[in-house]
């Protein structure tokens, strides 16, 4: 499958590929960690093909989801678990759903691949990969009941404000891919970011607010990780947002 998000042209997509919402950290981890990836990635990590980077999703790349899950199942996915603090409670309370996770930090995934299978949660497979990347080239229009999209790097300086994740091109991209009905849940303890983001939501003619007041409640099915501790303990105050995608 060779989808290509809406408005993006040679030059753009030249650019996504160097202007990255994730730092590119040393991939080197802890025997544990090797341990982990290395019993247990086969089933779990969804191989795919590359472009460029170790990063980056190839164009021509295609993923049966049916045969990864083992079934036909409603589908969430989860920007940027991190080692799955809450994905891993998320996924288990939902047994109901397939729930793909992009991940660009291999030693997260290989803590989050652990609390998997010691904690037998079977509905979770993972891409090691930029989710702009996954969701371009694996995802078709329309395939998401779900989108989770929980604490994306602030990037709180105004010169790496092109670095952030949620920007016009990606609320475009998320769109096409969500189903009709299909929420995107979000979350960040930056004010700034909430509000931009609010506002580009807001004003995204296949998107509306599922809250009445200025942000969302917090969603009670997102378990308050250790990540989000640290903002409430440096004052930050938690910002949820939910949107449904409407035709
Ligand atoms: C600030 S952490 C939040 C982790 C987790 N969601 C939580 O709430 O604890 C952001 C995570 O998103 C990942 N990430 C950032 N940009 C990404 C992208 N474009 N595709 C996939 N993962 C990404 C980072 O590697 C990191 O694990």
């Amino acid at each position: 499958m060779t989808e290509t998000a809406p408005g993006t042209t040679d030059a753009s997509r030249r650019v996504r590929r160097e202007i990255v919402s994730f730092v590119r950290r040393s991939n080197r981890m802890r025997p544990p960690q090797r341990r982990a990836w290395q019993q247990y990635r086969d089933g779990l990590v969804i191989d795919v093909p590359r472009l460029d980077t170790s990063t980056s999703v190839h164009p021509d790349s295609a993923v049966d989801l049916d045969r990864e899950f083992g079934r036909q199942a409603p589908l969430i996915v989860e920007i940027g678990p991190g080692t799955g603090e809450s994905l891993v409670p998320m996924a288990r309370a939902r047994p109901e759903c397939n729930i793909l996770a992009f991940e660009v930090y291999p030693p997260a995934i290989a803590r989050l691949l652990g609390a998997l299978v010691t904690q037998q949660v079977p509905n979770v497979r993972i891409v090691a990969a930029d989710a702009v990347s996954g969701l371009t080239h694996l995802l078709p229009e329309r395939s998401l009941d779900e989108l989770w999209t929980f604490f994306p790097d602030p990037w709180p300086k105004s010169r790496h404000f092109k670095r952030r994740l949620v920007q016009p091109a990606f609320v475009d991209l998320v769109a096409s891919r969500l189903k009709y009905r299909a929420r995107w849940r979000l979350a960040t303890d930056w004010a700034g970011y909430a509000e931009a983001i609010r506002t580009l939501l807001d004003d995204h003619p296949g998107l509306v607010a599922q809250h009445d007041h200025e942000w969302a409640a917090r969603w009670e099915g997102r378990p308050l990780t250790r990540f989000e501790q640290r903002g409430l303990a440096a004052g930050r105050a938690v910002f949820d947002l939910t949107y449904r995608r409407v035709s």
